[in-house]
């Protein structure tokens, strides 16, 4: 039972992390165009800083934990068969959005961004693209 427990916890760590990953950075999409110092702004300041920080950053952590627990339990790492190299790879981008988004979160809360809103719904697909990758590479485990 225990593989199964803790799959249930990756899978919902998961989700919620990409819940995250989805939609911080529509919320810079309209930040780009809210006047600086103005409410709507500040308001947008705190929702990007709470979800960051309250949802994002603990769901990734525990996604990974987790996950190199399943791991450990299937007795990949020693394998390190194809299929989950690759997954780890887009897992790794992933992680780097990441980080690289809680920069983007700093860089507004000092009123500091330059990027426009096309660039923001453009970074909004990377996520997109490497969930349906990694949910297939994991599922359909291809050149096993
Ligand atoms: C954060 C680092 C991650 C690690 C170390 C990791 C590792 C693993 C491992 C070892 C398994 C069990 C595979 C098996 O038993 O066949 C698994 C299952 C799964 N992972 Fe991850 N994973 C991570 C992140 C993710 C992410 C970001 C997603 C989706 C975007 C994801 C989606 C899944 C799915 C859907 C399963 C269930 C597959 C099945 O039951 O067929 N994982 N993960």
């Amino acid at each position: 039972m225990t593989y199964e427990w803790v799959k249930v916890v990756h899978l919902l760590a998961v989700i919620s992390w990409m819940a995250g990953l989805l939609y911080l950075p529509r919320l810079m999409v309209y930040h780009v165009d809210a006047d600086k110092g103005g409410e709507l702004s500040e308001t947008l300041k705190t929702m990007e800083r709470r979800l960051l920080k309250a949802i994002m950053t603990p769901a990734m952590i525990v996604s990974w934990v987790f996950g190199i627990w399943l791991g450990v339990l299937q007795g990949l790492w020693s394998e390190l068969p194809f299929w989950f190299v690759c997954k780890l790879a887009m897992v790794a981008v992933m992680s780097a959005m990441h980080v690289w988004l809680a920069g983007q979160v700093r860089v507004f809360a000092a009123d500091a961004n330059i990027r426009s809103g096309k660039f923001f719904r453009v970074m909004n697909e990377v996520p997109t693209l490497l969930l349906i990758g990694i949910v297939c590479f994991v599922v359909v485990k291809p050149f096993v």
